[in-house]
């Protein structure tokens, strides 16, 4: 079992949950990750429009559902997360929203499953993959590139490559509460290059956002139209 500061992760859940009081999340997450800017930068490469099939995979609270589908009404929207009471959370940030969106309780490695009957135009997530092993990093997007359509746009916000002292001393506020284990492959830099093994490509970190906690990068890639 991993002991992290405040959680324990694999006690009985199988995922870290985004936080251990999720009425604070939004606000903390406000305040720590200077969301706005990256939030933003997100919805932007992400060009959402009406009727394109898109996932937030390891949704949380849906925030970033409830931009989507603000940004493009008609756009057909999916919401994955292992941790049912954030989903619950998230459904009731929708309906206030106004934003329809099918949501799923699983985790990364079943989105292909997921979405066997249909595959997606564009899938994104945020925050997620500096928070599971470097084997759910693999599998979830093995399972992304098999749930997108080819030539399909995938989007990850999440803490990448540390670059500097400064950067890297900051990030370990965000290690002593998520373990060293799942996010230090993240600091080193290993998303894109996971994503290129994976098949995908035009990889690359297209923003990086520096915060409190460490930077925050967007990295973009596609699913090759012949696949
Ligand atoms: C820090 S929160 C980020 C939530 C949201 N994407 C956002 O930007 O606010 C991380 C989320 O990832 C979810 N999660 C953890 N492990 C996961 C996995 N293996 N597959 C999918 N989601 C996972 C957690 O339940 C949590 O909702």
């Amino acid at each position: 079992m991993q002991t992290n500061l405040f959680i324990r992760k694999r006690g009985g859940r199988g995922f870290t949950p985004a936080f251990p009081l999720l009425a604070l999340y939004d606000p903390v997450l406000r305040l720590l990750t200077r969301e706005r800017g990256w939030r933003s930068a997100l919805l932007a490469r992400l060009a959402p429009a009406a009727g394109e099939r898109i996932i937030d995979a390891g949704c949380g609270t849906g925030t970033l559902l409830a931009e989507i589908g603000g940004a493009a009404p008609g756009a057909q929207l999916i919401g994955l997360d292992p941790d049912r009471r954030i989903l619950v959370r998230a459904e009731a940030k929708l309906k206030r929203a106004r934003v329809v969106a099918t949501m799923h309780q699983g985790y990364l490695r079943d989105l292909d499953r997921l979405v066997a009957s249909e595959s997606a135009a564009k899938i994104v997530s945020s925050l997620v993959f500096h928070q599971v092993s470097l084997d759910e990093k693999r599998d979830g997007l093995s399972a992304m590139f098999n749930a997108l359509a080819p030539g399909g746009m995938l989007l990850v916000a999440d803490y990448g490559l540390q670059r500097g002292v400064i950067m890297r001393t900051l990030f370990r506020l965000v290690q002593l509460t998520d373990g060293f284990a799942d996010t230090q492959p993240n600091a080193d830099g290993i998303l894109p290059v996971l994503m290129q093994e994976t098949g995908f490509t035009e990889v690359a970190e297209a923003d990086v956002f520096a915060t409190v906690t460490g930077s925050i990068s967007i990295y973009s890639a596609r699913k090759p139209t012949d696949r």
